[in-house]
Parts: C-alpha cells; sequence; structure tokens
C-alpha cells in the first residue's frame, strides 16, 4: 500500500552518478500526508529512493524545477511553455544502497529509466541515519526533516580523520564543539584525551565538571589553575620573535651559541640525560634569559682604559644585578677620541637587549618569562621539568583540558599557540612506542578560533605544526577538530586532511569555494544551502556519518562565554552602575586583570 502513496515519479535519464526524475501529473500536491505525517516533495538536500528487486537506492535532490530540465525539453520550454506545463524534474546523486536492514555508502548497481522513485519516510530515515554502532559515536542533534531522528556522528572516524566545523560569525561553531565534547564527556571513557586550545577563554563555563581549565593570569573566580610556558621550550626563532629589534645573522649566530652554551651548563645542573652534541639552541631545556641578558649587555657596556684591552677595563660607576635586570654600569668612553675607550668588539646588539629586559619586566608575560617553579635559576636550575607540565596538560584524570590563552598578548598568540602544538606533537610522536604515547592513549586537538594564528601562506610556528598533525598526526594517535569562521584563510591542505565538515550557516561566497573544494564532487550544489542554514544547523559530510546529513544542533544548556548578550533583555534591566564602577572598570583594564583591580 505504502509504495503507491509514496511513489512520486520516474527516472528519465542516467548520467553516471546523477539522475534526472520526472515528478508525476498524479503528485496532487507537493506536501502529501502520509501515515499522518507531512513529507515535502524537492527538499533539497532531501532523500528519494529507488526500489531495485531486493534493494533499495538512495539519493540526495540537489536541483529542482527549472535547473533539472533536461536538455532535450528545454526548446520546448522557449518554444511553448503549455506543452509541459504539469511536468516538473529535478535531479538526485545517489548516495547509497540498502539490502535488507543495512544501509552502506555507495552504490553496486545502478538505476535505469522507468524505474520509479518514490518518497523517503521516516521508517526508511531510521534505516538510513541508524545502524551507526552505540558505542562508537555520539548523538549531536536532529536530522533536521525530522526531530524524531537522532543525528549521529562514528566517533572513531570523525577524530583520528580529523574534522572542521566552519561557519560564520554566530552561526553557533562554538556550541557545536560544546555538544561534540561533552557528548564524548559523557560516554564514559576512562581515559580519553582532550586538548582545547581557548583563545577567548569561552568553555570553562561549559565543561565545569568534566574539564581541568589552566589559565594565564589564573583568578580565583572560576578555580582555575594557572598556564605557565616557560620561554625556555620555545624553538629560537620563536623565542627571537617575541622581543623587538631585528639582528643581524651574524648576530644570531652569535646569540644561537650563547644559548646552547647556557643550556649545557642547565643540561648539568639539572641532571638531564641526553646526549650533549644533541642539544641545539631549539631543544626545549632550560636556561636563564636573565643570566644571557645579563652577560651579553655587560659586555656590550664595557668601557677600557687602553684601546681594545679588556685586561684594562674600567671600574664600575653601577654593579649590576642580573635578578633585578639591572646593568653593570662603566666609565662612559670619552667623545674626543682618548681614554676610556669603548669596546671595539661589541655587538651593537644594545637595543635589542633592551626590548629583552623591556619584556621580562613586562607582567604580562609572566606566564613565559616567570613560569613559578619552571623559572630557570642563574645557572639554569629549576625546579620542575616539562614533563610535569605535559602531564598536567596531557595525563588529567578529567577527560578535557582546556588551554585558556585569553591572556595571552595578542601580538605573540600565534608563537605561543603554535609552539603549545609543537610540544605537545612532539611529545607524542617521540612518545609513540609508550604506554602514554600517542597510539596508546590518543588525543583530540581542538583548535577554537584557528584563524587567529592560521593564516595560510604564512610561514608561522603555528601553520607548520597544524600541517604536521594534519598529515602525520593520524598515525601517531593525533587528531585535529578544528574551529574557524574563516575557511579561505587555512592553508588548503589543511581543510583537505579533515576527512569529516561540519559546515554551518556561511554568507561568505570565498569561503564556501573552499568549502567546495573539501567536499564530495556531486554534493557541491548543497553548499549553495550553507547561507539558507538556521542557527545551530549544519550539514556534516564525510568519514564521520554515512551519508551528508542536515543536522540541527542541540543547544547547550550552559552556553560558551562568547554566547549573544540579549540585547532587548538587558537594556530593560534596570541600571545602578556609578562613576565608581567605571573607576574599577579602567583598574581592571590597566592592570589587564579580569578580576576587581
Ligand atoms: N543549536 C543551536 N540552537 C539554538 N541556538 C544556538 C545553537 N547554536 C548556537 N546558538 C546560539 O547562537 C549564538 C552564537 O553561537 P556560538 O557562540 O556557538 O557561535 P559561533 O559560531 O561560535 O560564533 P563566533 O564565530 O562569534 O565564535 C549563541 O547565542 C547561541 O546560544
Ligand atoms: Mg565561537
Amino acid at each position: 500500500m505504502n509504495k503507491i502513496k509514496t511513489e512520486i515519479g520516474e527516472i528519465v535519464s542516467v548520467s553516471g552518478n546523477v539522475i534526472t526524475v520526472q515528478l508525476s501529473d498524479t503528485v496532487k500536491s507537493n506536501m502529501p500526508i502520509i501515515d499522518g505525517i507531512v513529507y515535502r516533495i524537492g527538499q533539497i538536500g532531501s532523500f528519494l529512493k529507488v526500489p531495485l528487486g531486493y534493494a533499495n537506492l538512495y539519493g540526495i535532490v540537489t536541483q529542482i524545477g527549472a535547473a533539472a530540465i533536461p536538455e532535450k525539453f528545454k526548446e520546448l520550454v522557449e518554444k511553448d511553455y503549455t506543452k509541459i506545463d504539469n511536468r516538473q524534474w529535478l535531479n538526485m546523486v545517489l548516495v547509497g544502497e540498502q539490502i535488507g536492514r543495512k544501509f552502506d555508502r555507495g552504490v553496486s548497481q545502478s538505476p535505469t529509466t522507468g524505474d520509479k522513485v518514490h518518497l523517503v519516510t521516516i521508517k526508511d530515515l531510521d534505516i538510513i541515519y541508524g545502524g551507526l554502532d552505540e558505542k562508537n559515536s555520539i548523538t549531536v542533534g536532529n536530522i533536521s526533516i525530522s526531530e524524531s531522528l537522532n543525528a549521529k556522528v562514528d566517533l572513531n572516524k570523525m577524530l583520528s580523520r580529523h574534522c572542521a566545523i566552519l561557519g560564520s560569525t554566530g552561526s553557533g561553531k562554538s556550541n557545536a564543539v560544546g555538544v561534540v565534547l561533552g557528548a564524548i564527556a559523557n560516554k564514559g571513557f576512562k581515559s580519553s584525551r582532550i586538548l582545547v586550545i581557548d583563545p577567548h577563554g569561552e568553555y570553562s563555563s561549559v565543561f565545569e565538571n568534566n574539564s581541568n581549565v589552566y589559565k594565564v593570569k589564573s583568578d580565583d573566580l572560576d578555580k582555575s589553575k594557572e598556564l605557565l610556558i616557560p620561554f625556555w621550550a620555545l624553538p629560537f626563532e620563536e623565542l627571537l620573535s617575541i622581543f623587538s629589534g631585528k639582528l643581524s645573522d651574524q648576530n644570531k649566530d652569535y646569540l644561537r651559541s650563547k644559548i646552547i652554551e647556557a643550556k649545557l651548563i642547565a643540561v648539568q645542573k639539572n641532571d638531564i640525560k641526553i646526549d650533549k652534541v644533541l642539544v641545539t639552541a631549539d631543544t626545549p631545556i632550560p636556561f636563564s634569559l636573565k643570566k644571557l641578558w645579563f652577560d651579553l649587555d655587560d659586555f656590550e657596556r664595557q668601557t677600557y682604559n687602553e684601546r681594545a684591552k679588556p685586561e684594562t677595563i674600567t671600574n664600575k660607576d653601577q654593579i649590576g644585578d642580573p635578578e633585578k635586570l639591572i646593568s653593570n654600569m662603566y666609565k662612559p668612553a670619552s667623545a674626543g677620541g682618548g681614554a676610556p675607550f669603548l669596546n671595539n668588539t661589541a655587538k651593537g646588539i644594545l637595543s635589542f637587549l633592551d626590548s629583552v629586559r623591556e619584556k621580562l619586566k613586562d607582567s604580562r608575560y609572566k606566564f613565559l618569562f616567570n613560569p613559578k617553579e619552571y623559572t630557570p635559576g642563574l645557572e639554569g636550575k629549576v625546579a620542575h621539568d616539562l614533563g610535569s607540565l605535559l602531564f598536567d596538560w596531557l595525563g588529567g584524570t578529567k577527560p578535557i583540558t582546556i588551554l585558556d590563552l585569553s591572556g595571552v598578548p595578542p601580538e605573540i598568540m600565534a608563537s605561543i599557540s603554535g609552539t603549545l602544538l609543537k610540544i605537545i606533537y612532539d611529545a607524542l610522536f617521540w612518545g609513540q612506542y609508550l604506554k602514554n604515547g600517542g597510539k596508546e592513549q590518543p588525543l583530540l586537538v581542538v583548535l577554537e578560533e584557528a584563524h587567529n594564528y592560521l593564516k595560510s601562506g604564512e610561514n608561522s610556528i603555528s601553520s607548520r605544526a597544524v600541517q604536521t598533525i594534519a598529515k602525520e598526526g593520524r598515525k601517531y594517535g593525533v587528531g585535529l577538530l578544528l574551529v574557524t569562521q574563516r575557511p579561505s584563510e587555512l592553508e588548503e591542505t589543511v581543510l583537505s586532511q579533515c576527512g569529516t565538515i561540519i559546515a554551518l550557516r556561511m554568507n561568505n561566497s570565498k569561503d564556501r569555494s573552499h568549502i567546495r573544494s573539501a567536499i564530495q564532487d556531486e554534493l557541491q550544489t548543497m553548499v549553495d544551502l550553507l547561507p539558507s542554514l538556521r542557527t545551530g544547523e549544519a550539514i556534516i559530510s564525510g568519514e564521520g556519518v554515512k551519508i551528508p546529513a542536515r543536522v540541527q544542533f542541540y543547544k547547550l544548556s550552559n552556553a560558551p562565554k562568547g554566547s549573544d548578550p540579549i540585547v532587548s533583555e538587558k537594556w530593560m534591566e534596570e541600571s545602578n552602575v556609578t562613576a565608581e564602577d567605571y573607576e574599577k572598570l579602567l583598574r581592571v583594564w590597566r592592570n589587564q586583570d579580569f578580576k576587581e583591580g
């Protein structure tokens, strides 16, 4: 009985994977009611079914109306529209096949002209979208066309093959991340490892019970712990890039050799087990930057009683102190050409050294240059080594670790997040045969607002680190969940390595064309739907789903902090703000500290 009710037309042409269907004249309405449920014929992105003996083929509607009119009819339309006024066409692409109750992606046979095409009912959809193994899948929302159908995603495929969440600002990306991570956290895994790089500090409120939060400038307001990133873990070039002032290649080499010297001393002092020939300026080994600054600064400032004779060094006017960042001062060189003489082997890097001192004193950089137990003494000795930091970030007892970078100065955001990613990836790569390496305990790295530190064409450490993870991470158990509102700014190789794409509303056509190139050819017309999606609605395609699906994500009850204030409600509230509150605002701003200043 159902068969007759659901039939809507027949196939008039088959061209590769694209099927043109002519709707029958007998379809009375575009919105038939079957078993009490209203269906809509020809919604872009909806499914149709072609029964072929014991199997059913399924297709997704990609075009309807004029765009789908077959060539031979087009002439007719132009000549005399009335001849075909009762006919309607649509195009669909085949996406999968059902045999018994099992639905699989791809088709093993092709339909032919005259085959009948049917509406897909709720029962059919259940077969299409169901069937994912409960253990390996998470539910993230509803299938848009039917609220009663859960939208499920295959966790293993989504995580190991990387995933991208894309959408314009306000389309619901952060909410989607929250839903995905929340679903994973609630799955009862005993040792799941998820690391969220959170540039705006949005997530601590979302996963209150499931997460450890590390935050630059932690405060008592939210029980977060302090995020410390010791400067000595940064590769040489990244460390240099923090200071202003350009160095010549010679001076860079000079600095590099001095850093290696200092690291070698620290190897001894800290009893670090490493072959000394392997120590480079990039090796994450502690050294005292204050001492390095002091020694270099001293050398630049020395004056001599006899020309070019260091043994005739003049008496000090001021005795410096490396801990306090005070320079040694010598008798000023004479301007007239007599004694005292300047050090003629000085490198001319005083202004660079000044910028080093400025940064060492800057309270915004404390997490980097004065990282508590990780701060080296003048001989490079540290109370804690990188291992305990890695344990904090990767070995936590809670499934989610959030690294809140909202307090990191924007000018070094790319360097810092890139360094973090590099440290973490390197650790898991080299530890691949250990029980805490990525193979034994896979890691998911979530990059929120990735456009902030991943610009295509920029050879930055962050983009190199992300490209490495995108290309190689799968093999070493590191998966990416990349979130951005500007896919067009991402390196194309990174996007094309993302096996699952979750595309939310996307207004910008340049960004859409990047998504288009990342998803399966025949479904590219679905990308045209992106501007019209509702908030929180997405097209999920790729490895994580059996079939591309239009999904309405659940809405988180505790929204990320970035969510929109409701203006009209806020403006309705009585305000009791006084001049003093603005004084407080100024204090907080000046101190760059969200706590009351
Ligand atoms: N599935 C959903 N259902 C209903 N409302 C939603 C849904 N997802 C998000 N919203 C609402 O939309 C607003 C924006 O969401 P969200 O912060 O997740 O967007 P975003 O894409 O991360 O934006 P941005 O690029 O600015 O970070 C929020 O107020 C949120 O509550
Ligand atoms: Mg967001």
